[in-house]
């Protein structure tokens, strides 16, 4: 390793070390970030989403304290009954982020299940990833005495039955409205963002090692199998893009009624960009489109639910290496001066002013909308190591390695390449600094893989 990847490295633990909170004494997350430069806002919390990176980093060092306590005050924040109660978390819900409060000097956890958060927006994310975790604790520790416990299991299984549950919906993909992921503001994924479906995929198929075979939990695992196929069918089929697809939908017929018809979702020929698409999308590449829904094929590149489906191998194995192939033949779109783009192009003009709300954090090529995020190097990381293409993670990393001890880990970049620190970006954020030391360490001992990755 040169001597800069060890100053980085020195230099991420250090960081890493001061992000975590302790609760009545002992250590139960990590921070967002630690800014001391801009207003905390929610940033001094612990985001559920955002304590992935830090858990997985900290099972691979035999941290495992961390994690099992994480994973045990999460589960008692979430909420067991009142399903009908208005105003209030659904059953099943896990909260986006918590943090410390205290009450005549004693200590409590205070959820925030978006009904504290910007716009509101409840997170549909957090209670797949707790799932995603619990199965990478159980690998890495061998503790299944925690996960067999009864609420565990009693956790495990409200939070699918909040996700399974029949609703206006007639498709296998789970609803949710806009804001409710990792991008949790107005970005036009309201319904069936392929985000949260490759979080859903992981969080199914994790439930089915996670779940005793018992009486109690007979109905949800029949309900969790019959769930899988419909759900990878529907997103190996009808999200993927490559020339062939992009020839079949140019020519589909409108209109159709019936069972077996080809355009089932009614999508219009003219509401796809062909012609920017045409030239963008390589021959040898392809990606999951990032939404779908009734006349709606959201043909964005969202780059997180693309390479938790080569994870969690929602993607197939064809599809797995189109999705890299085009990551590399598209380096100075999807990667450029930072790895990498959490959604590629970036919404301009009208379309930013009706789909954003006119969002200004979300202008063009900020932040969500367009913008860098280094969390997603160890994504990426993972996903590649798996395919064996392992060079590209390393590529990524060596770009990654020599901005970010410059710039203070910084949460996002912006601009159409990424050159430029985010305009609101936080310093020192926690997932930027954890996600480098995953990528790392993926890379030099790939036997991690196992805590995150699926079988075919
Ligand atoms: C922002 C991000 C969200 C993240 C949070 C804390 O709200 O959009 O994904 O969890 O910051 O870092």
């Amino acid at each position: 390793m040169s001597e800069r990847s060890l100053i980085v490295e020195e230099q991420a633990w250090e960081a890493l070390e001061k992000s975590i909170i302790y609760y009545q004494g002992r250590p139960i997350g990590t921070v967002a970030a630690r800014d001391a430069d801009i207003a905390a806002l929610n940033y001094d919390q612990c985001f559920l989403r955002d304590f992935i990176s830090s858990a997985l980093i900290f099972l691979i060092k035999g941290r495992n304290d961390i994690v099992r306590n994480f994973l045990e005050e999460t589960l008692k924040l979430q909420p067991k009954t009142g399903q009908l109660e208005s105003f209030k978390p659904s059953r099943g819900l896990m909260p986006a982020s918590f943090k410390i409060g205290s009450i005549n000097g004693r200590e409590y956890l205070k959820a925030d299940f978006g009904n504290h958060a910007i716009a509101r927006v409840a997170p549909a994310d957090a209670c797949l990833w707790w799932i995603i975790l619990l199965r990478a604790y159980v690998i890495s520790t061998q503790d299944t005495a925690l996960v067999e416990r009864k609420d565990f299991q009693e956790g495990i299984r409200v939070s699918l039955e909040l996700c399974l549950v029949t609703r206006f919906d007639m498709y296998p993909m789970v609803l949710v409205p806009d804001g409710a992921s990792m991008i949790d503001r107005r970005m036009g994924l309201y319904g069936h963002p392929l985000d949260i479906q490759s979080l859903f995929y992981a969080a199914l198929r994790a439930s089915i090692e996670l779940l005793t075979p018992n009486q109690e939990n007979q109905n949800i695992i029949q309900a969790v199998h019959s769930r899988l196929d419909p759900l990878l069918k529907q997103l190996r089929e009808n999200y993927w893009l490559d020339s062939d697809r992009l020839n079949v939908i140019y020519r589909f017929q409108v209109e159709e009624y019936g069972e077996e018809v080809l355009n089932q979702f009614n999508i219009y020929s003219d509401s796809i960009p062909f012609y920017r698409l045409a030239k963008w999308l390589p021959e040898a590449g392809g990606y999951l489109a990032g939404n779908l829904g009734p006349s709606q094929l959201d043909c964005r590149f969202f780059a997180l639910g693309n390479l938790m489906a080569i994870i969690s191998s929602l993607a197939d194995e064809q599809q797995s290496h189109k999705i890299l192939n085009l990551i590399e033949l598209r380096w100075s779109d999807l990667i450029g001066h930072m790895p990498m783009k959490l959604c590629y192009p970036a919404l301009e003009d009208m379309e930013w002013r009706i789909i954003t709300g006119a969002d200004p954090k979300n202008r063009p090529w900020s932040y969500h909308n367009g913008g860098s995020w280094p969390v997603l190097l160890w994504m990426l990381t993972a996903a590649a190591k798996k395919m064996d293409r392992g060079e590209l993670a390393h590529h990524a990393i060596a770009i990654a390695e020599r901005r970010l001890i410059e710039d203070h880990w910084p949460e996002y970049y912006d601009g159409p390449d990424g050159r430029l620190i985010g305009k609101e970006a936080r310093k020192y954020q926690t997932w930027t600094i954890a996600g480098y030391l995953l990528a790392k360490e993926l890379v030099l001992n790939p036997t991690h893989l196992k805590l995150i990755t699926f079988e075919t």
